[in-house]
């Protein structure tokens, strides 16, 4: 199987997208063959791959709930990881993906209204992690604006969850302007602050994936 890394949550608009097009891409930086599977019936990846000029993660339309593991099992041969970008709209995929992933990213923004929404997935990761002890899971705080305590309110509402905060994206253009030609801020502004902001995600991610497997050796 390769490494499933899945972006999550039952509310639209929230980052999801985002979430999962930077991760792949910091997993293409860094040499892994990564393909980026699009539940999402809007195809904001599969739009963002033919936008793409240069080389960079892969994206394929997911297959259904039922046939997710099966197709993995397959794509294992072809890639090191395989990245699911989520979608609201079907809510009954998320037990599959949840239980076919290695590390869940739940990105929300900083507002009480969308930590409210994220209980019920919450529930279902930790659920799965009593009976099988994964998948590794943590929130991403997303378009957070400068000069604002309210991450850092949220953050303290986000302690009652189990689940650590692993990045912090703020509202920046650079996650907009790089999706027209296909790319994340890792190339469009690698030495921008959008770009270490991923960075840090991603490094804080596998730490979070490693410390997992740790535990459960
Ligand atoms: N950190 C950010 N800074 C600026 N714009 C952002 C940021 N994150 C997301 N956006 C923009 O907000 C919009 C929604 O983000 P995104 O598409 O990632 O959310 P989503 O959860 O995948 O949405 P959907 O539920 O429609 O699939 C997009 O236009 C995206 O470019
Ligand atoms: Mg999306």
């Amino acid at each position: 199987m390769p490494i499933v890394v899945s972006s999550i949550h039952s509310k639209g608009g929230v980052g999801k997208s985002t979430v999962a097009l930077s991760f792949a891409d910091a997993l293409h930086q860094d040499d892994s063959s990564v393909l980026v599977l699009d539940t999402d019936p809007q195809g904001t990846a599969s739009e963002w791959v033919q936008a793409q000029e240069g080389d960079g993660p892969m994206v394929a339309g997911a297959p259904s709930a039922e046939k997710l593991e099966h197709e993995l099992e397959r794509l294992g041969a072809s890639y090191d990881a395989v990245v699911i970008d989520g979608s609201a709209q079907l809510k009954g995929s998320t037990g599959s993906i949840i239980r076919v992933s290695d590390l869940v990213l739940i990105p929300i923004q900083p507002s009480p209204a969308d930590i409210w929404s994220t209980e019920s997935i919450v529930e279902l990761i930790e659920d799965r992690q009593k009976v099988v002890g994964q998948p590794a899971a943590g929130f991403v705080l997303n378009c957070v604006v400068a000069g604002t305590n309210v991450a850092e309110d949220v953050t303290e509402i986000l302690d009652e969850f189990d689940l650590p905060v692993l990045g912090r994206f703020h509202r920046r253009v650079a996650f907009v302007e790089a999706l027209v030609t296909g790319e994340t801020p890792l190339t469009y502004k690698p030495r921008g602050k959008a770009a270490g902001e991923i960075e840090d995600l991603y490094s804080a991610s596998l730490d979070a994936l490693e410390a997992h497997y740790t535990a459960q050796s």
